[in-house]
């Protein structure tokens, strides 16, 4: 048996935290676990002094949702947004205040690796605007994959995941979870009857992204979900290419939805974040780890989050549009070889794309006919309005070559395996005006 910190006895009656009532003892997981005061989801998500969004949240429009849902109607000093309360921990003005919450009588805030205003707020909206019980904010979209993926498996657990994905949720499945035991199987994307083969008694998830980067390859959700429900194993889907403005995919069955807020949440390319969606039953083991990993954020960043959140429905409309109108635009161009969008009749997903998705989203990946990988930079180089960086669902275009960007360092082997040519250019269609980006594009094509 390891060595565990425990809480005292008294301290364990009050269910209380902190240095002070902490032994070094040799007792079982299951009093460590206890140490935590991590809210659980359903305490967290409680309505304090002042209700919050409006009523019937579900019913209304996106915009509305973006604008009014998760904030407190009436706000500290009557001010119409929310305070930034730059706290890290929270005081009580008496042990039995104290006593109080600890004893579950009184919602409020404690520390701020569980929780803080800000981001009840924004989990309350991005709640809302996915059709969810529950959010949990992360410090980017990389820590709520690692975060939901450390809290549902253990060692010995296996994971299916279809290929196509970004490629850093690939190299933590495949290199940093299998040094604890967890086992993953990597299927082709869109392949079913892979996915069910792949299927163990031991596995425990099965993970996509919809649609995948950077193919935009568009999964069939509710297939997804009932290839899940059937063996009994939980579903993640990944989808922040099309964020819940133009997907909900909780609403065709798939337990968890992950999205890096980095991307289109946010908006303005000014901050990281990611949040994960689902049942407040299921999330509550997912809440509690995240009060022991602590990648949270600070109510700075909040903030932000909540500002960019504010016009997320606004850009989304723009960003499809783009995208489509940009898309059809390439798929034109003599100098154009194959151009990746879900909403073009010539990618392989198509359907599903129109079945299930409102628009597009604002990412588009094409090759360049003919050309080789300097031609393709050229091409990169000579566009002035997209700047070159990696990321995507910002208000400014952005542009790059994957193979000189995120996959420089991979053999030309992994390269293939990925899907990834020399000849290929990512473009995340900001909210410029399209006529601007369109001719642009026609004169770096040119180049
Ligand atoms: C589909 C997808 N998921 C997750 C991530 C990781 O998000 P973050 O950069 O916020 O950690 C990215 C980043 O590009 C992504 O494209």
């Amino acid at each position: 048996m390891t060595k565990n910190m425990t809480i005292d006895s008294d301290a364990t009656k009050l269910g209380r935290t902190g240095d002070s009532v902490l032994s070094a003892d040799t007792t079982s997981e299951t009093d460590c676990a206890a140490e935590t005061s991590a809210p659980t989801a359903s305490k967290s998500s409680s309505v304090k002094a002042s209700p919050r969004g409006l009523a019937n949240e579900q019913s209304l429009g996106a915009s509305t949702q973006c604008v009014h849902s998760g904030e407190q109607r009436q706000k500290a000093e009557g001010s119409i947004t929310a305070p930034i309360y730059a706290a890290s921990t929270f005081t009580f003005d008496s042990t039995a205040s104290l006593l109080r919450f600890v004893n579950g009588e009184e919602d409020r805030e404690e520390y701020g690796r569980y929780g803080n205003p800000n981001e009840k707020s924004v989990e309350a909206k991005l709640a809302a605007l996915e059709g969810a019980e529950e959010a949990i904010l992360y410090s980017s979209g990389m820590a709520a994959i690692v975060g939901l993926l450390m809290a549902k498996l253990s060692s010995g657990d296996e994971i299916v995941f279809f290929d196509q994905c970004y490629h850093r949720s690939r190299e933590f499945c495949a290199k940093h979870l299998s040094r604890f035991g967890v086992v993953t199987h990597q299927v082709p994307t869109g392949n079913f009857e892979a996915l069910e083969a792949a299927i163990t008694p031991r596995t425990k998830m099965l993970v996509s992204e919809s649609p995948t980067n950077p193919h935009l390859t568009t999964i069939d959700l509710e297939k997804f979900a009932a290839v899940g429900k059937s063996n009994e194993v939980e579903t993640l889907i990944d989808a922040t290419l099309a964020t819940p403005f133009n997907i909900k995919p909780i609403a065709y069955g798939v337990d968890y939805v992950l999205h890096s807020a980095t991307k289109y949440l946010g908006g303005h390319n000014d901050l990281l974040a990611g949040v994960i969606c689902g049942r407040r039953e299921q999330l509550e083991s997912v809440r509690s780890l995240r009060g022991v990993l602590g990648g949270v954020n600070s109510p700075h960043n909040l903030y932000l989050l909540e500002r960019g959140l504010k016009t997320f429905a606004l850009r989304m409309q723009r960003h499809n549009e783009n995208g489509l109108a940009i898309a059809e635009f390439l798929d034109a161009h003599p100098r154009v070889e194959r151009v990746y969008y879900p909403g073009l009749k010539s990618h392989p997903s198509y359907e599903s794309a129109v079945a299930q998705m409102r628009g597009y989203g604002g990412l588009i990946t094409f090759t360049v006919k003919d050309a080789d990988w300097e031609e393709t930079s050229r091409i990169v180089d000579a566009a002035k309005i997209p700047r070159i960086a990696a990321s995507l669902g910002g208000v400014e275009s952005l542009i790059e070559q994957p193979l000189v960007m995120s996959y420089y360092h991979c053999t030309p082997e992994d390269r293939v395996r990925f899907g990834i040519a020399d000849n290929m250019i990512r473009m995340s269609c900001g909210i410029e005006d399209t006529e601007d980006l369109i001719a642009d594009l026609a004169q770096a094509l040119e180049a």
